[in-house]
């Protein structure tokens, strides 16, 4: 019934040929794509959060995210490279799952990209605050954080905050230059993947060798965690699944890439384990040097890294990871708010958001409108909402969305068995339903209050807006309908 709004495979690879992108991109470069899209607030900020959840445990939570990571992104490289579309999970889940679950997929993306980007502008602002405040230029302290956000005022009581002024400035600012016509530049992603390269070995080469073992003790201060209970384990693993996300980006990359069937997943898989392994190390060595109790310091700093290495006697250096974070940090929120205003843009284009979503600026080129919009909200997110509470809900949708993605290319697998696919993701019926599992598992770790409730709230509104608007107006259904008239 619901999948009756269908693209067919065939169409879609047409409009695709159609548009003929020059395959220019290597392994290389879809590396640095995905890296430069992985490495962000996640590793930079959440690392106290994870610490808040699990304690020295964070360490599994790394391991736990990391692996569901690996199995979506083998399924991510099948699917990207047999429907190399850039419009990515939202244009898959068209084909195979029809409209109302890409309406669905698409509506659970704003939360991965828009409420995304607001996370990580919230948690570069914790390193630019922190600049500011050392060399005297601080903001007064209500200006540092969001409403829904704490504060810790000098005679340690914590307090509420009024308005995030430079997280909501930063997004401004990035909705600006995609405005003016600025994306990514191959160039300027390099340099900013070596700047976040950098700081995270620099970090440990100096945090490592002060590992102690008796700072692993209790390991497990609050347990693996129960479902929906958002603590534990399971609910660090849930939350720092937001330090993997971006791998994602390179699959819309498809398009561009030479020899596909070889690049996709060596850049996919590849990016994942350079991160992986880094993110790996640093938990090991945070946890290690100074300790990680719920509670305790580091779980509590809005500059985690920077922190740890000040404690460690390591000022300068700590100094110097906190500006590889302000420098390299604004070009993902900018990733971010981009791939948003491309998903609506591919929604638009499908009759499923307004069509006023399409309108391109004359002199910019660009599609100012959506871009507006989409910066408008993200600056609105960050200026009152706390980083962790934002990533969650991010993941929410992110998870949703993968979940999707993995469901698609099995549903594929059925019903075009003889399709041509570049690269085919091995034991798939294996590996497709632990990545279902796996999602499934973190998706329930994030807590009920107030991550999966908002999430049940926006999919109840997404659904309402797809029956009561969105499907009257997609193109599937005029163009039928105006095929129907044409018959009789
Ligand atoms: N993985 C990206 C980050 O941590 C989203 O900022």
């Amino acid at each position: 019934m619901f999948v009756d709004r269908r693209k067919s495979l065939d169409e879609v690879l047409d409009l695709k040929e159609n548009r003929g992108l020059k395959r220019q991109l290597g392994w290389f470069d879809l590396m640095m794509l995905g890296v430069g899209g992985i490495i962000g607030t996640g590793i930079f900020v959440l690392t106290s959060v994870a610490a808040n959840k699990a304690g020295p445990g964070m360490l599994y939570s790394f391991i736990i995210s990391g692996f569901v990571c690996a199995l979506t992104a083998l399924i991510y490289a099948e699917i990207a490279s047999m429907v190399p579309l850039s419009g990515a999970a939202y244009s898959y889940s068209y084909v195979a799952l029809g409209e109302m679950l890409a309406w669905m997929v698409g509506w659970a993306l704003i939360l991965e990209y828009a409420i995304a980007a607001g996370a990580i502008a919230v948690g570069w602002s914790g390193y630019a605050n922190g600049f500011l405040h050392s060399i005297h230029l601080g903001l007064p302290l209500f200006l540092t954080a969001g409403p829904a956000d704490t504060i810790t005022l000098a005679d340690g009581t914590t307090s509420h905050g009024a308005f995030n002024l430079i997280a909501c400035m930063i997004s401004l600012l990035m909705t600006g230059l995609l405005i003016s016509g600025t994306t990514k530049s191959a160039r300027f992603t390099s340099v900013l993947v070596i700047i976040k390269i950098a700081a995270l070995a620099l970090f440990i080469v100096l945090a490592l060798p002060k590992v102690q073992l008796s700072n692993f003790e209790p390991m497990l201060p609050n347990g693996w965690g129960t479902p929906l209970s958002g603590v534990g384990v399971l609910g660090a693993a849930a939350s720092i699944f937001f330090a993997y996300v971006g791998f994602d980006a390179v699959a819309t990359a498809a398009e561009e890439t030479r020899n596909p069937n070889r690049n996709l997943p060596i850049g996919l898989i590849g990016s994942l384990a350079i991160c992986t392994v880094f993110y790996l190390l640093i938990a090991y060595s945070a946890v290690g040097s100074i300790g990680a109790q719920p509670g305790a310091a580091l779980s509590q700093s809005k500059e985690p890294l920077a922190f740890i290495l000040r404690s460690l006697g390591f000022p300068k250096a700590g100094s110097l990871v906190g500006w590889a974070a302000i420098l390299a940090l604004p070009s993902v929120v900018l990733m971010m708010i981009f791939g948003q205003t491309r998903i609506l843009y591919a929604m638009a284009r499908d009759g499923l958001m307004p069509k006023i979503f399409l309108k391109i600026h004359e002199s910019f080129q660009t599609p100012y409108i959506v871009t507006l919009v989409t910066g408008g909200v993200v600056s609105l997110f960050a200026a009152i909402f706390p980083v962790s509470m934002l990533a969650d809900i991010s993941n929410s949708g992110t998870l949703f969305a993968f979940f999707m993605v993995v469901l698609a290319v099995m549903v594929l697998r059925v019903t075009h068995p003889d399709r041509p696919r570049p690269f085919r993701a091995p034991f798939i019926w294996l590996v497709g339903p632990m990545a279902l599992a796996g999602c499934t598992l973190l998706f329930i770790s994030l807590g009920w209050d107030p991550t999966i409730k908002y999430f049940m709230i926006w999919s109840t509104i997404g659904l309402l807006g797809y029956f009561m608007v969105a499907r009257r107006h997609s193109l599937i259904a005029i163009t039928s309908k105006v095929s129907r008239a044409a018959e009789v």
